[in-house]
Parts: structure tokens; sequence; C-alpha cells
């Protein structure tokens, strides 16, 4: 059969499953469907931020425990969505439970930092090998907070970003996130070409309305696993850039690994144009291995930012790095935060990366997304899926096409049909899954090798399914 007929025939079944299992799903989902009524009156799309909105609602939750949530039904699921990646504590961990009561008790909000904040702040130097950290409230502001720091160490104002990576949404980084193929004109492009005649940087593409024009001058967008392209670009232009700033592995496009030695380039590189190399480690932080992809790569950047895994569950950024790049903080960069290091985060974020989060903990992890990623592969390979699993760590992901993906153009050939049949397949079988294909599982501590089983089991009947 050949490549074409073989794809036209797997989109025609997915959607065939996608159409039943979306009517199951919706039939199953009064009470989501009901609260959807009413939140979308007072809240735009029935919900507090866009990521969280589903077409026709979302399945909207109640309560978790464990390793599982329970929806506004009452059905109980496996939880792999893991709230984007927060979760690797599980939900309603006892020493998380005990740390925020005891914050409750005894004050969760002064303003003024604590020795708790003091101490979260030691553990993430210490895992990350950070000089310096400053503890925010979010992802978002750890890369904005970040970017003006580099700014103001390099004296320059153009920063550089990966095509296809997401950073949060304040105006310098909402561009080129996920660009649409017809914009770009280049689905089926593969071999990571530059988009035009102009060089190596591509399009820089805006991602949301309401955000200035004159922006899109100040931030260039360069492919991932292509340090030749970010040579040429810094060597046009490397005295106007303050900053690359990148997910050392790409994880809002499913996961998209940096190949062998591109990130030592990289750093090379930054550091031969004294450019500011930031990682954004907000999803890899403290799940893809104790000290995120700087362990995993042994690649250290001048500054990198957290959120997610590091609070326990609780609302938490941090960015940090070299001690003569923080400090500008201390020389004019503006940083600073009403709720920066309050006492519930700081407490509940120690507890998870001290008490939680254990050299044990990370081997647990690995074992089981090792399991789940390798099960996927065993259907995917019996049953001739077009489509590829990541093992990494507390995260992993099916991505639908065969081979692994090197950059946001390999992201565009993913069959996004498979994708919209897996998702309600996977929920009506009890596994909790992110709505988006650029998202992944995230596995916390609490769950077991059983949970694992139940979403390798619905995953298999999911291809047989496709390829019967
Ligand atoms: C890599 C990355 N950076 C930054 C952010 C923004 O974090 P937040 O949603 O906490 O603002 C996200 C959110 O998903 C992210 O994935």
């Amino acid at each position: 059969m050949s490549v074409d007929t073989e794809t036209q025939r797997f989109t025609a079944r997915a959607r065939e499953i996608a159409a039943r299992e979306t009517k199951r799903l919706l039939d199953r989902t009064l009470a989501s469907a009901k609260l959807y009524e009413r939140a979308v009156r007072v809240l735009p799309k029935g919900v507090a931020s866009n990521f969280q909105a589903n077409d026709p609602y979302p399945i909207y939750l109640d309560h978790g425990g464990g390793s599982h949530v329970w929806d506004v039904d009452g059905t109980e699921y496996r939880d792999y969505h893991g709230g984007f990646g927060v979760n690797v504590v599980g939900h309603a961990h006892p020493k998380i439970v005990e740390a925020i009561e005891r914050a409750a008790r005894s004050g969760v909000h002064f303003a003024v930092t604590t020795e708790d904040t003091v101490a979260l702040a030691e553990e993430l130097c210490r895992r990350f090998r950070l000089d310096r950290v400053r503890i925010v409230n979010s992802g978002t502001e750890a890369t904005m907070d970040a970017i003006r720091v580099a700014r103001a160490a390099t004296g320059r104002e153009v920063i550089l970003k990966i095509e296809g990576s997401y950073h949060g949404h304040h105006d310098a980084v909402l561009f080129s996130v996920l660009p649409e193929a017809d914009l770009l004109g280049l689905r089926g492009t593969t071999s990571g070409e530059a988009a035009d005649s102009a060089g190596d940087v591509y399009r820089t593409i805006p991602t949301s309305k309401g955000v200035p024009k004159v922006m899109a001058d100040y931030t260039l967008i360069v492919p991932f696993n292509d340090a030749a392209a970010l040579d040429h670009i810094l060597s046009e232009r490397g005295g106007q850039i303050a900053a690359l700033i990148m997910e050392p592995i790409m994880m809002n496009l499913g996961i998209v690994l940096p190949q062998p030695g591109y990130l030592e380039a990289v750093r090379d590189l930054c550091s031969k144009h004294g450019v500011a190399l930031i990682f954004d480690e907000v999803k890899s932080g403290a799940t893809v291995a104790a000290g995120g992809a700087i362990e995993r790569f042994g690649v250290q950047p001048d500054l990198a930012c957290f959120a997610k895994a590091i609070g326990g569950g609780t609302t938490i950024g941090a960015f940090g790095g070299r001690a003569d790049v923080m400090d500008w903080v201390t020389k004019g960069a503006a940083q600073q935060g009403t709720f920066n290091g309050n006492p519930l985060s700081a407490k509940a974020g120690l507890v998870a990366l001290t008490e939680v989060l254990t050299p044990d903990a990370y081997e647990h992890l690995a074992k089981l997304g090792t399991l789940l990623a390798e099960g996927c592969t065993r259907a995917i390979q019996e049953y001739g899926i077009p489509a590829h699993a990541v093992d990494l760590g507390a995260k992993g992901c099916v991505s639908y096409r065969r081979e692994p993906l090197r950059n946001y153009r390999d992201f565009l050939e993913c069959n996004p049909d498979l994708f919209a049949a897996s998702w309600p397949w996977l929920l009506n079988r009890g596994i909790f899954m992110t709505p988006g294909d650029e998202e992944q599982w995230s596995i916390s501590v609490q769950h077991s090798e059983e949970d694992i089983g139940i979403y390798v089991e619905a995953f298999a009947d999911f291809c047989a399914e496709l390829a019967s």
C-alpha cells in the first residue's frame, strides 16, 4: 500500500472512531455540559485559561487523589494530564497536604521572605546548578523576568526564539508558537530549511492579537536542532542579540529531543557571541530528571526558568543562573512581585523537592515511564500505526508520525486525526489526558504499574481498532 493510501485509510478510520467516541463522551458527561452552561456566562469559553477550553465543552474535574481524578459526573480516571505536568507528586500526597496545612495555620502570605523561601532557593540552586535564583508565580513570569535580566546584562534588545516553542503569554514570546502550516506555506517540508530566501531565520509570525506589531522586530525565530542556522544568524546579527530562549527539550509539540551535540553547539555559539542562553525548563525541570534537562544533557545555560512541578502543585515559578547575570536584578532590572516566595508555595515546593521527589522517586518515575512508552511502542508496531512513543522520565508521549520529531516542521507532519480519535477513546476508558496533541503525559510518584497497565491496554485496543 502506498504511504498516501495508508494515510487515507488511517485517517478515515480515525474519523469514524473520533465521531463514535466523542458521542459516547458527550452522552456520559452531562454534568460537565451543565456546568459549562453556567460557566460560560461568566468565564469566556467557560474556563479560567484558554488552555483549559475544549470543544464543545471541557470535562470539568471535581477532585483528585493519588494517581486518580474524578470528573463532575463522578467518573473516575487515571490522571495522565497531571495539570499540564505540575502534579509529579500526584494528588493530595500526604506530605504535601501536611505542608500546606502547616503553612495555612502559620500564615499563607506576608510579602516578606521566610526561611522556607530561602531553603527552597537553596534547593533550586543545588538541583539545577544555579548560583542565584528568584522565585516568582508562574512560568510566564519566569521567562519574562529572565529575558529582562538578559537584556539588562547584555545591553542588547533583540531575542532569539525557537520556532514552535511556547514560553508563556507575555508579549516578547508570543510569536511563532504554533504557526499555521498554511501561513508558512510549508506543509510537507521536512528538511528544516529556511522558510524563505532571507536566510536561516524564519518569519516571525504573531501568535496573539493585542501584541504591538513592533515587538516582532525584537523577536527573531530560528529552527530547533539546527546549530548551523544559529551560527548564521549570530554571525550576522550577534551584536544585537541579548538572549536565545529555548526549551532544551521541546515539550509543546509532543516531545522533540535535542540531537546529540546540538545543545553543546548552542552553548558554544552563545558564549562566542556574548548572547545569554536561557533554558526554559518550565516543563522539563524536576520531571525529566531531578536536575531537569541541565542534568540530563550536562549543558549549563546562563539563565534557566522553572515552574509547574517545582511547587508540589501550588502556584510557583522561578528563574536563576550565573551570579553575574542574576545580579542585574540588583542593578536596575525590575524583578519583583507581591506573591513571590509566599510561604504556602515555598513550603509545598520545598517539601515536594526535598521529601517527595527524592532519588528513589525519580527511579520509580523512570521505571514507569519506560513501561508506558515501551507498551505503547509494542502496540504501535504490532498494528503498524504511523506513530512513535517517547520515554522521558515522568514525561512521555505518542506522536502520530512514524519518525521522531526534530523540529516544528516535523510536528506539522503528525496526523491530527489520529490524535483526535485517541483522546476520547482513552478518556472513555478511564485515562484522563490533555486534549491537545502538543501536550504529553505526566506520571506521578503515586502512579503504579497497575495504572500503567491500564493505559497500555487502552492504547493497544485503540491501535487495534484503528488498524481494523
Ligand atoms: C515551556 C513553557 N514555558 C512557559 C510556560 C508558561 O508557564 P505558565 O503557564 O505557568 O505561565 C509553559 C506553560 O505550559 C511552558 O510549557
